[in-house]
């Protein structure tokens, strides 16, 4: 299979991608760097504060990234803006932008990597267009639904499906506490690994540096545009019990090439020990 041909669970009709959805991804693409920019050097201090507890943490940067970023994309598309620090939507009907504007803000304030600008343009809650900025690695991720994923815009290989012993897991504390089989899963892989931002988390999977993903519940901007670059390079996106996912709803995610999703899958929900 190669990284143009259609392979998601988002139903890509697999054709060039539309004249326009290329336009619009060079916007995207502009528009998220700049908001990588304010991230880099905001320009003011970040006066961190928290949200729904003491590890949730928002700064200044947060919100000047999506001020800038909503402000850019609705005066030049017009289309409505879902964003984590306080852009909503009515509907998910059409065309819609989703951004987290640092994916990894905790890693942000602490220990200053592993943070990601995430912006998606969904059609009617399914995503066509995806960009995830590395921000500290100056690595630039983006996938158009049926058009591949590339990395500084160099193509993205289909992922290479792997054996679970071969397999690093991504996954935290919280998840292997509430799923004991997640526990065996990771004894019997290559071992686990946390790098504190969902989008580059999922990403790790489509670029083969992982063999899997698992978090017990992320957010439309946490995962909308990694989700669509995971898909274009050959890796299942679903919720934990192997349902497709549909983003427009906040829930686990489950991600890794087909024959080991199918094996997790079948081990944490199916088998019956
Ligand atoms: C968080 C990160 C983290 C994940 C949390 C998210 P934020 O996003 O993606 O890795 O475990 O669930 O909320 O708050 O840094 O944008
Ligand atoms: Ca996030
Ligand atoms: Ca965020």
């Amino acid at each position: 299979m190669s990284a143009s041909e259609p392979r998601d669970n988002f139903g890509s009709g697999g054709a060039e991608p539309a004249a326009d959805l290329a336009e619009l991804l060079d916007l995207a693409v502009t528009v998220a760097q700049e908001g990588a920019a304010i991230a880099r050097d905001p320009g003011r201090d970040l006066d961190v504060s928290t949200k729904s507890n003491r590890n949730d943490l928002v700064t200044v940067a947060d919100r000047l990234v999506e001020q800038h970023i909503a402000a850019r994309l609705e005066a030049a598309t017009g289309y409505p803006l879902l964003g984590e620090e306080g852009h909503t939507i009515d509907t998910w009907d059409g065309r819609v932008w989703v951004l987290d504007p640092i994916d990894g803000t905790l890693n942000y304030v602490e220990t200053r990597r592993d943070y990601a600008v995430s912006l998606a343009l969904c059609e009617n809650g399914t995503p066509v267009l995806a960009v995830v900025i590395d921000v500290v690695a100056d690595l630039c991720y983006t996938a158009v639904r049926g058009g591949g994923a590339r990395c500084n815009g160099r193509p993205l290989p289909v992922a290479a499906d792997r054996a679970l012993a071969e397999a690093v897991i991504i996954t935290d504390v919280k998840e292997l506490q509430a799923l004991p089989r997640l526990a065996r899963c990771v004894e019997d892989s290559r071992g686990h690994r946390r790098y504190g931002s969902a989008a580059l988390e999922c990403v790790a999977v489509a670029t083969g540096q992982a063999g899997a993903f698992l978090h017990l519940r992320l957010s439309p901007w946490d995962v909308a545009a990694a989700a669509l670059i995971c898909t274009e390079c050959g890796i299942r996106v679903t919720r934990l019990d192997g349902v497709p996912l549909d983003l427009r709803w906040p829930g686990s995610v489950l991600a890794a090439p087909p024959r080991l999703h199918d094996e997790l899958v079948h081990r944490l929900v199916v088998a019956p020990y």
